[in-house]
């Protein structure tokens, strides 16, 4: 006999409805399945469930207080509620809270791919930026002059998604938490400089932060640069990993580069060269014409032809002074494989050697 295999599906009640989960989702992942809107600043799905905000909270029947929806895994019979007057007035007051804090809160997009969630969240309950006074946590760290990540701490509303994503993802635990409440500091070891520390500047700290409290200077370089950001899902032109990212540009001038957070390849991580390094692109000094050197051993503007020419004159002059193996071909990893063929024959055929290689396997 031929069992047929299921997959155990249980049932709560969600908003009054009755809906299918799977054992081990949490109440957040099922609502969001379900299409519900639930408001979140501490929750990055690719991060472990932190549940520091308390901005996600649903009622629970038959529990004395509203619980985190993150945090919460979905258990038969549960009923939900994700939107009541009650919740409503919560979540305001909990961004009310956090917002009265901060400098700013609406602040350049160009700072990281999350930097509008908490300004978002503050239309969308219309919560007041100024309702309570009192202590200000978060010291930003002007001295801290990398040329990468400005660390603008007035603007930190301690949901440690940074610390969470440094170790998470990236593996490198450059940052973590010291002392708490209003105390509360972002920081490296010993308080000291990115540079000094373990960052190896992958920038993922800053496009996960809600606030824009951790930004990109590169790209914040080019606030002023007129125009509408638009973004461009392309593949970053580094390596042959092929990291899917988002170029930013207003009008013809790229103004940044943020990670694709569905990009099968990264997931949202980039290095600090897919991350940063987009300044090439109008850099003065760029190459966009070929150039040979004259007789008189300078360097200057050439055609394709004669560019190539003397490339071919180079080859054949190295292989008849110091025969084949002086030439050595390495293919792009950012080649298509059309392009590694190519330069495989033209290597082996060409030249009679099989030294060649793609900078992939380095
Ligand atoms: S710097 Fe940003 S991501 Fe880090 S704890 Fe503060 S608000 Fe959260
Ligand atoms: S840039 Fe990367 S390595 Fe450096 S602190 Fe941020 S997440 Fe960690
Ligand atoms: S998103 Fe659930 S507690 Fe912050």
């Amino acid at each position: 006999m031929i069992m047929k295999s299921s997959t155990a599906v249980a049932k709560m009640t969600l908003d009054g409805e009755e809906v299918g989960f799977t054992p081990g989702e949490t109440v957040y992942e099922v609502a969001e399945r379900h299409r519900r809107e639930i408001p979140t600043l501490c929750y990055d799905p690719r991060l472990e469930p932190f549940g520091g905000c308390r901005l996600c909270v649903v009622e629970l029947e038959g529990a004395r207080a509203p619980v985190a929806s993150c945090t919460t895994k979905a258990e038969p019979g549960m009923v939900i509620r994700t939107r009541t007057d009650a919740i409503d007035a919560h979540r305001r007051t909990l961004l009310e809270l956090v917002a009265s804090e901060n400098r700013e809160n609406d602040v350049d997009p160009l700072r990281g791919y999350a930097s509008q969630e908490l300004a978002t969240l503050l239309d969308r309950y219309d919560a007041r930026t100024g309702r309570f006074a009192g202590s200000h946590s978060g010291r930003t760290r002007d001295d801290d002059d990398n040329p990468f990540i400005l660390r603008d701490y007035d603007l930190c509303i301690s949901c440690y998604r940074c610390v969470r994503v440094c170790a998470e993802q990236q593996g490198d635990y450059a940052i973590s938490i010291k002392n708490r409440g209003f105390a509360t500091e972002i920081t490296t070891e010993f308080s000291g400089l990115l540079r000094g520390s373990a960052c190896v500047f992958c920038g993922q700290c800053v496009q996960t932060c809600p606030t824009g409290a951790l930004a990109d200077r590169k790209a914040l370089a080019n606030a002023e640069v007129p125009g509408k950001i638009e973004k461009t899902r392309t593949i970053c032109p580094y390596c042959g990993v092929g990291c899917s990212v988002d170029v930013m540009t207003k009008g013809e001038r790229v103004v940044g580069v943020q990670p694709a957070m569905d990009g099968p390849a990264n997931e949202g991580a980039l290095c600090v060269k897919g991350q940063f390094a987009f300044d090439f692109v109008h850099h003065h000094e760029r190459l966009v014409k070929p150039w040979v050197r004259g007789e008189d051993g300078r360097l200057r503007e050439a055609s394709w032809d004669e560019a190539l020419d003397r490339a071919a004159q180079g080859f054949l002059k190295a292989v008849a002074e110091h025969g084949r193996y002086s030439v050595y071909g390495i293919a792009s990893g950012r080649a298509p494989h059309e392009a590694a063929y190519t330069m495989q024959k033209f290597i082996r055929m060409g030249f009679g050697t099989n030294q060649i290689d793609n900078c992939s396997r380095a």
